[in-house]
């Protein structure tokens, strides 16, 4: 099991656990924290957008994923730390992730 530490769009902190090889996306939507994964993993609704704690051993975010952030940003604040979720596979070294979930827009 990974464990991600959550804090919400309330501000609550929750912990949650999930499997190594599924998108960090499934796993907040399954827990019911308010992210839809609209498109479902596709890159193009922008529906998981989170912020990722400093110091996470994530690569780098896809041009895909890179375009869908900076069209965003019109229409919500998207920060150097924020990633699209369904991007985000897990792995045992996101164990202990800090994620913050981005407002809805
Ligand atoms: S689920 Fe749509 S962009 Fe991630």
């Amino acid at each position: 099991m990974i464990t991600i530490n959550v804090t919400t769009r309330d501000g609550e902190r929750q912990q949650i656990d999930g499997v190594e090889g599924t998108a960090l996306m499934e796993m907040l939507r399954d827990a019911g924290l308010g992210v839809d994964g609209t498109c479902g993993g596709m890159c193009s609704c922008g529906s998981c957008h989170v912020y990722i704690g400093d110091g996470a051993a994530l690569p780098k975010p896809t041009e895909d994923e890179s375009d869908m952030l900076e069209g965003m940003a019109e229409i919500v604040e998207v920060r150097h730390s924020s990633r699209l979720s369904c991007q985000v596979m897990l792995k045992p070294e996101l164990d202990g992730l800090e994620v913050e979930i981005a407002p809805q827009f």
